[in-house]
């Protein structure tokens, strides 16, 4: 049997690395397939130099463009890709536009779909990633879920119990697999940081798309620059918009270029807390035990904030939250359920066993 991967985006590289390897473990043909949605070195080729991932066996470079043109590039590619090799099953990550196209394609040919990270809802219509994980979820044969607020979701949805699995969180698993690569003081020493810095990121489009909301986060990120350094790593998409707005007009925020996954996550270990819209770095915060302070009006992963270190932050209440944060005024966090580091070994086995059960009937 052969199982098709399908990635293309930044998040998607660690979460798929330990299903991968998992599989792998149990002799399970696979193929790999990157759509090429990122393609800078920083946004993609780092994460397989440096996690246990295979090469692509192959990279359908549709690149970027708007919603349309991207998704209907990603849909011809991956119609091609998947006539020619006819999978017994493909699997999907996250709520990228790479995963809503390749659930279109494949139950479209006939071919069932797994999806990892199912279930997780914002219930919020305005992001581009929350109608990817409805439709990708509405299509999917194997819903694979992180935390049991997704399983509620799909429940409600309809989804039938039978399709369900409360796997925990393979992004947890190349985290808890790479701890000892994480060097925060290499880091430090490197961007010649103080000891107590925060660490930033910035990407999501309801931030940084339009000057206006994007003006007010700099102005923001300035006041918080003055009670801690702060170094952000700046994502392609916000790039211009911010530079623009001089977002680097301080002299204690530093902006750098996309870090790889280990050098991100040494510096993430080191900070007192970090300032985000990142859907992962929620995750991996809690794990870490770092305060994180979520620049958005809404989460999908809400399981950070009760078993974790996450707190919901409006312009108004970022300051006053990062400054308890700086005084130690955040509950050390729970882990959630299953985010254990074995998360992969667990989708292999659904999935190993999901592909028997299909043969026998
Ligand atoms: C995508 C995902 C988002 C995820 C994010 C992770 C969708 C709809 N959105 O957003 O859910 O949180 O990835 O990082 O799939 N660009 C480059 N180099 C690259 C990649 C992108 O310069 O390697 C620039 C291009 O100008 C591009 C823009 O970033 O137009 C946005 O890229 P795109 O993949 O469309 O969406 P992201 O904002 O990266
Ligand atoms: N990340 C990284 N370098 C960076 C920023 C992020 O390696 O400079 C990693 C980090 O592990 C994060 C993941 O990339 O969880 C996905 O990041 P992103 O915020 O792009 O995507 P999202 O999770 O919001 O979809």
């Amino acid at each position: 049997m052969t199982l098709l991967h399908v990635t293309g985006a930044r998040p998607n590289f660690p979460k798929a690395a330990p299903v991968i390897a998992a599989l792998a473990a149990l002799g399970v043909r696979q193929r790999l397939v990157h759509t090429g949605q990122h393609y800078d070195d920083r946004m993609s080729e780092v994460f397989f130099r440096e996690l246990d991932l295979p090469r692509p066996d192959i990279n359908l470079g549709v690149g970027s463009g708007g919603h349309a043109q991207q998704t209907a590039a990603l849909l011809v590619g991956l119609e091609e890709e998947m006539l020619a090799t006819r999978p017994e099953l493909v699997i999907v990550y996250g709520d990228v536009n790479s995963t809503l196209a390749a659930a279109i394609v494949a139950s479209k040919l006939g071919i069932p779909v797994a999806h990892v990270e199912a279930g997780l809802r914002s219930f919020d219509m305005s992001m581009p990633e929350e109608i990817n994980r409805i439709v990708t979820d509405r299509l999917s044969d194997v819903l694979l879920c992180t935390s049991a607020d997704a399983i509620a979701h799909l429940a409600h949805e309809g989804v039938p119990a039978e399709r369900i699995h409360l796997v925990g969180n393979p992004m947890i698993d190349t985290l808890l697999a790479n701890l000892d690569r994480f060097d925060a003081d290499r880091m430090r020493t490197q961007l010649q940081l103080p000891d107590d810095y925060l660490v930033a990121t910035l990407h999501r489009p309801g931030n940084v798309d339009d000057p206006e909301s994007a003006g007010e986060l700099v102005a923001l990120l300035h006041s918080a620059a003055s009670r801690a350094d702060i170094v952000l790593p700046l994502h392609p998409r916000g790039r211009a918009v911010l530079e623009a707005l001089g977002l680097d007009d301080h002299p204690r925020m530093h902006v750098v270029e996309p870090l790889g996954y280990l050098d991100f996550m040494g510096l993430v270990r080191g900070s007192r807390a970090v300032i985000t819209d990142s859907g992962g770095v929620q995750e991996e915060t809690t794990v870490l035990g770092i305060p994180c302070l979520t620049l958005r009006p809404n989460t999908e992963r809400p399981v950070t904030i009760t078993h974790g270190s996450n707190r919901l932050a409006t312009p108004a209440t970022l300051l006053p939250l990062l400054d308890d944060a700086l005084s130690g005024g955040v509950d050390i966090p729970r882990r959630p359920p299953l985010w254990d580091g074995r998360a992969g070994e667990r989708i292999a086995e659904v999935v190993v066993d999901w592909l028997g059960d299909r043969e026998r009937r």
